[in-house]
């Protein structure tokens, strides 16, 4: 772990100090949790993997995941390393707008047009009300951007709900745009004659997309037959949703140890990532896979990513800090292109097994060492037990158990 940490160390350029939060198991103070949310009593670790190889639109990325999951981190890593050979991936971040609803009802269904022509016109003094509430956020070039009036049909009627566009920056955005439409609430009542009810962000960010994309060589994945049975394992997620939900996760567990390991707001990410693939009125991958004209394998993502670099957890928790640092991002959609880009890799790594040998054999063996841990091994007897479960190809906790007793037997 030592020389783990040193790569990292001299690749990030990471002072002492950050190096050693990197590699401390108890590296957030009691103090920063102790404001950070309500009735602290303790903390809940989780070990951070670098996963490596990675490139990412030209330039070396060392990828810290936060992740309990097993092999997570050795996929991921090992689709980045043949993904080196065609260049890498290639990925787009959208400029990072938010949207903020508000919900207005009592208009008459018949006074609806007139009523939204009213906010229409309005648009420039609402823009205007919105950025006096954030005047560092527009003198770092971001604020209230436009509006875009809906008419939502809900199972209690008709409403009007006013969206708010809000270029947030490098932040996640939900303090910023939910105070702006805090704030343009009673302004909307006054020109409506409606009454707002939500106020708030919304997490389905569909103006703040990011797309990545991959190419993989058909000799370097085994032949042209692996990539068509990668493009049928696709398909099923294309087709349905039993499946695309286990596709997606597999896609998640890449996207949110990143989330997680930068201190953003992965229930927020993974709201707007099912929402997304549920927007065509049926739930699907957000992935896609296809064989091009010379056999080869490509793959895309896209998927709404509202994460930040400043603000919040990103920047009072020092682990999350050290992060980013060796992320080496300047900007949040720097930030939202490594995610994604991890997730296309997470999900070649799944069906690239999936559809050849399966994922149990990798999968178990490195859940080997959870399982003597859990059988109650310790020390220089966890890596033992593990290994002779490998051999003897039955990974369980009965079997870890009468491996350790004879262990220990032998050792008296
Ligand atoms: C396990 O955490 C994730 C997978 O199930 C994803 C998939 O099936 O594509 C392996």
């Amino acid at each position: 772990m030592e020389e783990r940490v040193e790569k990292v160390r001299e690749f990030a350029g990471l002072t002492d100090e950050e190096a050693a939060i990197l590699s401390s198991f108890s590296s957030l103070p009691m103090d920063t949790a102790d404001r950070m949310i309500e009735n602290v009593a303790g903390c809940m670790p989780l070990p951070i993997g670098i996963a490596v190889n990675f490139i990412i639109n030209g330039r070396d990325v060392l990828v810290p995941m936060a992740i309990e999951e097993p092999s997570v981190v050795a996929a991921a890593s090992n689709a980045a390393k043949l993904a080196r050979r065609t260049g890498g991936f290639v990925a787009k971040a959208e400029p990072p707008i938010m949207i903020g609803q508000i919900q207005v009802i009592g208009i008459k269904e018949e006074e609806f047009g007139e009523k939204a022509a009213a906010v229409e016109a309005a648009k420039k003094e609402l823009l205007a009300e919105a950025n006096a509430c954030d005047p560092v956020l527009v003198g770092i070039g971001g604020g209230a951007r436009d509006l875009e009036i809906r008419e939502v049909r809900t199972p209690g009627g008709r409403m009007m709900v006013i969206h708010l566009l809000v270029d947030v920056r490098d932040a996640m955005g939900a303090n910023a745009v939910n105070t702006m439409c805090e704030r343009l609430a009673p302004k909307i009542e006054a020109i409506t004659g409606g009454r707002v009810v939500l106020r708030i962000i919304s997490n389905l960010a569909t103006k703040r997309l990011v797309t990545a994309s991959v190419r993989y060589a058909k000799e370097d994945l085994g032949g042209e037959e692996v990539v068509d049975r990668i493009v049928a394992a696709y398909m099923l997620a294309a087709g349905d949703p039993y499946r695309a939900a286990t596709h997606n996760k597999g896609i998640m567990n890449g996207i949110d140890a990143v989330v997680i390991a930068t201190g953003n707001d992965w229930r927020a990410v993974e709201a707007g990532a099912h929402a997304y693939a549920s927007l065509g009125g049926r739930y699907t991958s957000l992935t896609r896979w296809w064989k091009n004209d010379d056999g080869d394998l490509e793959g895309s993502i896209q998927l709404p990513l509202a994460v930040g670099i400043v603000g919040g957890a990103t920047k009072t928790h020092p682990v999350a800090r050290v992060c980013l640092k060796i992320l080496g991002v300047k900007t949040a959609g720097e930030l939202a292109e490594v995610i994604a880009s991890v997730g296309l890799a997470q999900n070649f790594a799944a069906l690239r097994a999936l559809a050849t040998e399966g994922i149990q054999r990798g999968h178990m063996e490195l859940h080997a060492r959870n399982v003597a841990i859990a059988a109650g091994a310790s020390g220089e007897l966890v890596e033992k037990v593990a290994a002779r479960m490998v051999k003897e190809r039955a990974i369980r906790i009965d079997v870890a158990k009468k491996i350790l007793e004879e262990m220990k037997r032998h050792a008296e």
